[in-house]
């Protein structure tokens, strides 16, 4: 008897601290904003007309201010994911891509969908996590 109160108290234990790694693990992306910006991508501040340095994949983005980090974020990788929009539907459902900062959005070769948003994606990029006739949506990030 002693022994299976022990056991289910472990179990417990075991229980809670999976739940805790579970959320902890699941909370440290930051919310922001996204827009997405379509050719012409070169040149950019980062790597100039450098071709080379966008991923075959075409997931690449531009900085907006608020991770630009005085051009520290060049070559930067974060995950992003769509959370929620201004119509309801736009975000595709557990879709989480990987992007390379390649530019700065203010000085981009051509203008991003929205202003001021936290990352501008490449057309590729935001097609994949959103409906590409979104022109900004809500996202969780993280650095890679
Ligand atoms: C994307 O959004 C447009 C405009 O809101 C809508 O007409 C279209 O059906 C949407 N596409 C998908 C795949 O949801």
């Amino acid at each position: 008897m002693r022994i299976i109160e022990t056991l289910r108290c472990c179990l417990f234990i075991l229980d809670f601290l999976f739940i805790s790694v579970f959320f902890i693990n699941s909370c440290q992306g930051d919310v922001g904003t996204a827009a997405q910006y379509n050719p012409p991508y070169l040149p950019t501040i980062c790597y100039g007309n450098d071709a080379s340095e966008f991923p075959s994949s075409n997931l690449f983005a531009a900085a907006g201010d608020g991770i630009w980090d005085n051009g520290a974020s060049c070559g930067r990788q974060y995950l992003v994911r769509c959370i929620s929009a201004t119509q309801p539907g736009t975000c595709v459902p557990d879709q989480t891509i990987q992007i390379k900062v390649v530019d700065y959005a203010p000085s981009a070769p051509s203008t991003p969908s929205a202003d001021g948003t936290t990352i501008v994606l490449s057309e590729t990029a935001f097609g994949i996590i959103a409906n590409s006739s979104a022109s900004n949506i809500n996202i969780e990030f993280q650095q890679v």
